[in-house]
């Protein structure tokens, strides 16, 4: 444990008798298919090099302390009490959530304290929410003694949690990423049937820069639910040629014949578009054209703007002004969109032109100063105690 993470720890909890452990759970990116996991198809997020770090050690008691190292709001829970969401313990419900669900999975753990702390903007688009919730789960598995090797049942454990707890009807994508990710890799997940593999993603002399608009995401929870119903709406209005296993295997002609409204026609359009462009970008990515990818990324963006209708302005500024800078092969939002972070893939030479050029662009464009990220694609949640 770095000194000043023991001293934080220390200042806040006193010295004690159990060990002190540490854990970390990175945020990701997703590299194309959005709004897709829950349409049934193939996306590719990667685990990044921001995360959270939980600094954890067991008490003698049933009592759960948690702190944030960037918010001042202390929480705490009794596990002899029934764990309710509650708005008042704000970030704490992610935490609160998968307790609850661990108990009920008779998953059997102490008291214990425990200090957050990250390097991962919250409400940035980069599952600040999934990385909490992964972290709590495998946190807490591994005090038990519980086995943690389960990292797929762990990642729907804490999806029921952000569904059922917390109230975001969120698919499977994130905590998946979170939970599964592998250095240098993407994870290719097919939402579906829950299978995955990984793709090698080999940048060469490129780098993923991850730019933050400064705009915490907008009517992400209402237009997310929106997007969601429409989707549906297209499914019903396919009646007996609705795919069973979701809107992106539908097939073009049969939108065109049977949805008329052109707001649904778009939505289709892109989840059917963005399903054939993860599968371009697996075979691009496969023969080492960056060129390609890059296209496709910002081809994506284009959809997501036009047809899905999830950008805004911020997300639009920066993407317009990434591809207007020096060595940017593409870029596109990531995440819900409404705000939050994009993506774009950058030769590395130029990334100090690149970004002092998207963000004079960016700033004059929207007044907020952005925030950017170089990062690559690092592995899931894992312990990183030092031992001896
Ligand atoms: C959010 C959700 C994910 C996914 C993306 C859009 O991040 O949590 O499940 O739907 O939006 O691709």
């Amino acid at each position: 444990m770095p000194p000043f993470l023991a001293q934080e720890f220390v200042h806040l909890y006193g010295t004690g008798d159990h060990e002190v452990r540490s854990f970390f759970a990175p945020g990701r990116a997703n590299l194309i298919g959005e709004h897709i996991d829950y349409n049934g198809g193939l996306v590719m997020p990667a685990a990044v090099t921001l995360g959270i770090t939980a600094t954890c050690r067991l008490r003698s008691d049933r009592l759960i302390r948690l702190h944030s190292s960037d918010d001042a709001l202390a929480v705490q829970i009794d596990l002899d009490r029934p764990i309710e969401p509650d708005p008042a313990r704000g970030w704490g419900n992610y935490p609160a959530g998968v307790l609850r669900e661990l108990l009920l999975q008779e998953v059997n753990f102490m008291g214990a304290d425990v200090l957050f702390t990250t390097t991962l903007p919250q409400g940035a688009g980069l599952s600040s929410s999934a990385a909490m919730e992964v972290l709590t789960a495998f946190s807490f598995l591994a005090l038990a003694g519980a086995p943690t090797n389960d990292l797929k049942a762990i990642a729907l454990l804490c999806q029921k949690v952000e569904n059922q707890f917390v109230g975001v009807n969120c698919g499977i994508m994130d905590q998946f990423a979170v939970a599964l990710g592998r250095e240098n890799c993407a994870l290719l997940l097919d939402c579906e049937s829950q299978d995955y593999h990984y793709v090698p993603v080999a940048l060469g002399a490129h780098a993923l820069v991850i730019m933050n608009t400064s705009r915490q995401r907008q009517l992400a929870g209402s237009k997310y639910n929106e997007r969601r119903a429409e989707c549906d709406a297209v499914l019903r209005l396919l009646g007996t040629d609705a795919p069973r296993n979701g809107l992106v295997h539908a097939p073009w002609e049969s939108i065109l014949s049977h949805v008329s409204d052109p707001v649904l026609r778009r939505r289709a359009r892109h989840v059917i578009s963005e399903q054939a462009r993860v599968e371009q970008a697996c075979r691009v990515l496969a023969a080492g054209d960056l060129a390609a990818f890059g296209r496709l990324l910002t081809e994506s963006h284009a959809s997501l703007r036009d047809d899905y209708e999830v950008t805004g302005p911020h997300l639009d500024a920066i993407v317009c002004a990434a591809l207007q800078a020096p060595g940017c092969l593409g870029a596109r939002m990531t995440g819900a969109g409404f705000g939050g972070c994009a993506i774009a893939l950058v030769e590395q030479v130029e990334i100090p032109d690149f970004t002092s050029s998207v963000r004079s662009a960016y700033l004059a464009a929207t007044g907020l100063e952005p925030a950017f990220y170089v990062t690559h694609a690092a592995d899931g949640v894992h312990e990183t105690t030092r031992k001896g």
